[in-house]
């Protein structure tokens, strides 16, 4: 659906996006996760063909840019991170217009105003001024506009940014109906945004990818968090056990309590000790009363992968 190669923007400054390819295949819902300036905007800018690349390949739905960016703007429904809207009009002409100016047929505006006003839940609003919705209105006029023209791929730059907790919960859950029939890409610099809308990420930092991957891979990637372990045993003697063990790396006491002694074993990189930990606890007859492991999230990989 989307294809992207050797893409890169220079501006006066500097290079904004540094050679980056990527793709992204039909009725995937993709995350475009990376730091504010990291080059989101301006990468999708050129997608939708509202910016010209400097170099680079990109084909949307078959459609190449810049060549056919009349098609691609056809096929691609983009909400910009500053929705521009007629603060003056009302909702429902608003979106009749911009149906007109994508070239919706006339005989079906009136069909596809009412269906994008039900979906983005703007029913209750049609007939209202824009300039007086709140700012969550205002961000679903944004989508129902993206939406207008019926397309295949959804391009969304920050669509949350500047929602309130309850507006954003409502908006991922539009998001991910939408996602049910479509193909998006949505950029954010929220990470659990990413993990409850999309399956697959790619990290952009300074213009440059630095992964793309489902978010478990993306999960696998950085060590898992330590294991605790609570034991009854000689502190000195189990450490050293422990310690034995092939993939065990580290293992800090942390506390004692009476006969019990709590232990945080980590592991080499990339290794799961779950196994080995309780193969020893069993052979070594320890009773045993805590036995957990912190999960690996988006958000370490994230800081991992994008840190200076
Ligand atoms: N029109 C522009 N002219 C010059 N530099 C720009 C322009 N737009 C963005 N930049 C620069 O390009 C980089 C990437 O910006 P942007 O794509 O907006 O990042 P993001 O959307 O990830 O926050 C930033 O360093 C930004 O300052
Ligand atoms: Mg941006």
């Amino acid at each position: 659906m989307i294809q992207v190669e050797n893409l890169t923007k220079r501006y006066a400054g500097g290079e904004a996006v540094r050679g980056i390819s990527f793709s992204v295949e039909k009725g995937e819902v993709v995350g475009f996760l990376g730091p504010n300036g990291a080059g989101k905007s301006t990468t999708m800018r050129m997608l939708t063909g509202y910016l010209p690349a400097t170099d680079g390949k990109i084909e949307i739905a078959g459609a190449k840019l810049p060549g056919e960016s009349l098609l691609v703007r056809q096929r691609i429904g983009y909400m910009p991170e500053n929705v521009p809207l007629y603060p003056e009009m009302r909702v429902e002409e608003f979106l009749e217009y911009r149906g007109r100016l994508k070239r919706v047929p006339g005989r079906e505006i009136g069909h596809r105003v009412g269906l994008v006003l039900d979906q983005c839940g703007l029913t209750d609003v049609r007939g209202k001024i824009i300039g007086t919705l709140s700012k969550g209105y205002r961000q679903r006029v944004g989508l129902a506009d993206a939406l207008i023209h019926n397309p295949v791929l959804l391009i969304l730059d920050e669509p949350t940014a500047g929602l309130d907790p309850h507006q954003i919960r409502s908006f991922r859950e539009l998001i991910k109906e939408l996602g049910k029939d479509r193909t998006i890409l949505l950029s954010t610099h929220i990470l659990s945004e990413v993990e409850m809308v999309c399956r697959r990420a790619i990290i952009i930092n300074r213009g440059k990818i630095e992964a793309s991957d489902t978010l478990a891979n993306l999960e696998k990637r950085v060590q898992a968090g330590a294991l605790q372990i609570e034991v009854k045993a000689d502190p000195a003697k189990a450490k050293e056990k422990l310690l034995q063990l092939p993939d065990v790396a580290v293992v800090h006491e942390l506390a004692q309590a009476g006969d019990w002694v709590f232990f945080e074993v980590t592991a080499s990189p990339g290794k799961d000790i779950r196994g080995e930990v309780d193969t020893l606890i069993k052979k070594e007859n320890w009773p045993l009363r805590e036995f957990r492991r912190e999960k690996a999230r988006l958000e370490d990989v994230f800081v991992e992968l994008t840190q200076e």
